[in-house]
């Protein structure tokens, strides 16, 4: 099979097994996330097979969805990969930035190493803020069940993984646990600078809710 026809049988796998996902992490995360990361790697000029492999594939067996299980993710696009007759160089290269691609916590540093997974994480991260970032956030505290906002609760910062998987507060809290972290961590210049109206926007989203919250406009 040629690179091309892998993409399009990959594009009917992940949407077949994502679609329909309530949570925020559906074929249309998948999709967004497969276009930012298109723009990004052609203007930093990375392979693009790995790239675009990477990005489809990269929320597979998520592990927020398999009792926080991590490996489940690189396992489920290593098998596919190789039903499709992918090199085991690409397919290496695919779940290491698989394993590495999400967020861990505020204090825990990245090991993303290549520029192709600099690029995924980076197409990932965008879809985390802004317009969509906000709507994929309280979809996803809805599913878990928690507060929307709740002013006695603060924010905390993780220092390890097992603390931000642990971590039960409410949605709004997430902004500064993580939304509004993304912008400086962004690993591309190209990224850096989509995320500018991203960010600015989650933080006047902000200003109103808690106006709107106290009952002033
Ligand atoms: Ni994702």
């Amino acid at each position: 099979m040629n690179q091309q026809s892998i993409l399009n049988k990959t594009v009917e796998h992940v949407k077949k097994t994502l679609s329909g996902e309530g949570s925020g992490h559906d074929w249309w995360h998948i999709y967004r996330v497969w276009q930012n990361a298109r723009e990004i790697g052609v203007r930093e000029k990375a392979d693009m097979f790995v790239v675009e492999l990477a990005a489809l594939l990269h929320d597979i067996a998520d592990w927020k969805f398999h009792g926080g299980d991590d490996s489940k993710g690189p396992k489920a696009a290593r098998e596919w990969m190789i039903s499709c007759g992918v090199d085991e160089i690409t397919i290496q290269h695919v779940c290491e930035i698989i394993s590495e691609i999400s967020f861990k916590g505020a204090g825990v540093a990245s090991k993303i190493n290549t520029k192709e997974g600099m690029v995924v994480q980076d197409a990932d991260r965008l879809d985390a803020i802004g317009a969509i970032g906000i709507a994929r956030t309280f979809a996803y505290g809805g599913h878990k069940g928690r507060e929307m906002y709740n002013p006695e609760i603060k924010p905390e910062q993780h220092d390890t993984f097992d603390q931000y998987k642990k971590n039960s507060g409410p949605t709004v809290n997430h902004f500064y646990e993580k939304l509004l972290l993304l912008k400086d961590r962004m690993n591309t210049r190209s990224a850096r600078e989509l995320a500018e109206s991203r960010h600015r926007f989650m933080e006047e989203f902000l200003v109103r809710f808690y106006a709107e919250w106290e009952g002033r406009q």
